[in-house]
């Protein structure tokens, strides 16, 4: 959905921030400004700041901040049109989007789709040819009502019955085969579903996106389940399964349970543990990790007791910890997975379970030492750098530290731990890793724009004098180069405006969000902030180039080598902005 600028300066105008927040957050009046908890992140001293007279919210402790439309946006978890479209509903200000050919309507139409196919899956169960479906999830313990309730439901036993209905009831093939519900053959169209129990697959939103299929049968040849494939509205590893109730009940209870499958899912919420969720058949990812921490930053991992459940244990919470969640790890005894515990013991000893699930890196630490004989010298180590990826997800350095003394104790090395911190947390050089600015809210996938250069842009887009800085930088996003020649090719002009005004090109629908979304990032920052992230992104670029010379003097010129040491050391440093600037065009100067 697209509003014209002028509109989008009404809301943001016209909107009582305070009014809009205020019903979400409890907020207290300091001076001119307002504070409360912060809804985005776990808070418990108030770092939520309303300010009026700027009409932001920023919060000091996550760094979460914006406009009225940016919070609304975040805490409903909606797109930037959706947020814009519901807040002028809410507030009856008189704005209308853009009609056109937008992919609002043909979304519409996909979702409309989509439900007519559900409530066909779900009439399927109840009928005659449904039995045997029925039957089957009895057995497993899911009862008619509990069927209604989530919306279960079966996939025809025939080639084609779901796209003789569709087709009979207007739809396009076309239509239907984007959406993954048929597939063409030479024999011509046939469903993707046939003979399977369904379960519907909710966006975050609480829109259907897809389908999961799981067969009856046990035999081997078949696929133990089919799930849609990619398409315009579903991508798999940017949702999770089971987000109930656009993720309320997670963020009420402030932790999530991860779980690896369907089963365990559905079984989970059976027995009231609404705040399960699962990947969707694919590893765990870094967006389905950005997702979870809109919810809550407590994750109660719980996946299948074997090898491969643990090593996914590791996998995911590497991928957690960067973000930054608490992370606890379930341990079901006598039980292959959650769905059957739970079948097996009921509710209260899977409680029990939780309260005993452990941190992480106990977790981690009981999992590893399995594999080394500790009496061993070699192995010790071996075992001690086993670690290393651990330290490098975790993001604080209090955290690095807590684990870093945990680890030399259960080790017995209280006095090696500045031994164990060289090896664990500095790397071998004694370099210090720039830290990485996340934007999480971007959705960079989409375009594939590298994170360093997205932090550029938004540089450039700010102000001139940025880009005059970075212009002559090798950029490898089409989208970002194209905007880099615009701002190039004319003098001093307001770019963000101009280019939501498609003015030079017309923007994407993405594109289009990304631009907005540097709109609003940058007008929550204060000059300070952007000076800061300046010369971050200068010292990544140029470390960034630093690096890939220096490993071709290595071997080919030594006294270069060192001279680009000497600057990298530098660098690293506390360095001040004038001094960086010098020392990068020295080091440009050096020839290969
Ligand atoms: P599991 O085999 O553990 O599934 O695979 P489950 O949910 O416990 O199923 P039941 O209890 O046997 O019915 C875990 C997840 O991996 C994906 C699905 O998302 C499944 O829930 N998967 C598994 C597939 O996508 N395809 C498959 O063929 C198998
Ligand atoms: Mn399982």
């Amino acid at each position: 959905m697209k509003f014209r600028n002028e509109d989008l300066d009404k809301v943001i105008t016209q909107l009582n921030i305070v009014e809009v927040i205020g019903e979400y957050v409890d907020l207290k009046k300091t001076g001119s400004n307002y504070k409360g908890l912060c809804p985005f992140h776990k808070d418990t001293n108030p770092s939520f700041m309303v300010n009026t007279s700027k009409n932001i919210y920023k919060c000091f402790v996550c760094g979460a901040g914006g406009n009225v439309i940016k919070f609304y946006m975040e805490y409903n978890k909606l797109t930037y049109g959706e947020a814009v479209y519901e807040l002028s509903k809410k507030y009856k200000l008189d704005i209308t989007p853009i009609n056109g050919n937008n992919s609002e309507n043909k979304n519409k139409k996909y979702y409309e789709v989509l439900n007519k196919a559900l409530s066909f899956f779900k009439e399927n169960i109840f009928s005659n040819s449904g039995r045997e479906a029925l039957l089957y999830l009895n057995k497993r313990g899911m009862k008619p009502d509990f069927i209604k309730e989530n919306n279960l439901g079966y996939a025809l036993n025939g080639w084609d019955s779901l796209y003789n209905y569709l087709i009979k009831e207007g739809y396009d093939p076309l239509v239907l085969s984007k959406l993954g519900l048929i597939k063409s053959g030479d024999k011509g169209y046939y469903d993707t579903f046939r003979d399977r129990v369904i379960y519907p697959i909710y966006s975050p939103n609480g829109n259907i996106i897809a389908f999961g299929g799981r067969t009856m049968s046990d035999r081997k040849d078949l696929a133990k389940y089919l799930n849609s494939p990619e398409t315009p509205l579903f991508h798999k590893g940017w949702n999770l399964y089971g987000i109930k109730n656009k993720g309320n009940s997670i963020r009420r209870k402030n932790y999530a349970l991860l779980m690896e499958g369907y089963m365990d899912v559905l079984a989970a919420h059976a027995y009231g543990f609404d705040v399960a969720l699962a990947p969707l058949g694919t590893a765990f990812s870094n967006e389905q990790a950005e997702l979870l921490k809109r919810y809550t930053s407590n994750v109660i991992i719980a996946f299948d007791m074997d090898n491969a459940g643990r090593l996914a244990t590791e996998k995911t919470s590497l991928i957690l910890k960067k973000y930054g969640f608490n992370i606890r790890v379930l341990e079901l005894k006598n039980a292959k997975d959650p769905d059957e515990f739970l079948k097996k013991y009921g509710k209260t000893e899977f409680l029990k379970s939780v309260k005993k699930s452990k941190e992480i890196f106990d977790f981690l630490y009981d999992f590893y030492v399995k594999e080394y004989d500790l009496s061993n010298f070699m192995a010790k180590q071996n075992f001690i750098g086993r670690f290393k990826e651990f330290f490098l997800s975790v993001e604080t350095d209090l955290e690095k530290s807590l684990y870093l003394n945990k680890l030399s104790v259960s080790l017995g090395m209280e006095k090696e731990v500045k031994i164990l911190r060289k090896i664990l947390i500095q790397n071998n050089e004694g370099t210090i890793l720039v830290k990485k600015i996340q934007s999480p809210h971007l959705k960079t996938k989409i375009l594939k724009i590298d994170e360093l250069e997205l932090e550029t842009l938004k540089l450039c887009l700010k102000d001139r004098k940025y880009f005059k800085q970075f212009k002559n930088r090798t950029i490898t996003s089409p989208f970002v180069q194209n905007i880099f020649d615009i701002i190039n090719q004319n003098g001093e002009k307001n770019y963000i405006q101009e280019l939501l005004r498609g003015n030079f090109f017309k923007l994407e629908e993405e594109e289009e969000e990304i631009i907005l979304n540097i709109s609003t990032e940058l007008s929550a920052k204060n000059e300070e902030d952007i000076i800061n992230t300046y010369i971050e992104i200068y010292k990544r670029w140029f470390v960034k180039e630093i690096d890939e010379k220096m490993s071709f003097f290595k071997t080919n010129d030594i006294k270069s080598f060192l001279n680009c040491k000497k600057i990298y050391e530098k660098i690293i440093s506390d360095i001040k902005i004038d001094d960086l600037e010098e020392n990068y065009k020295e080091f440009i100067s050096m020839k290969i």
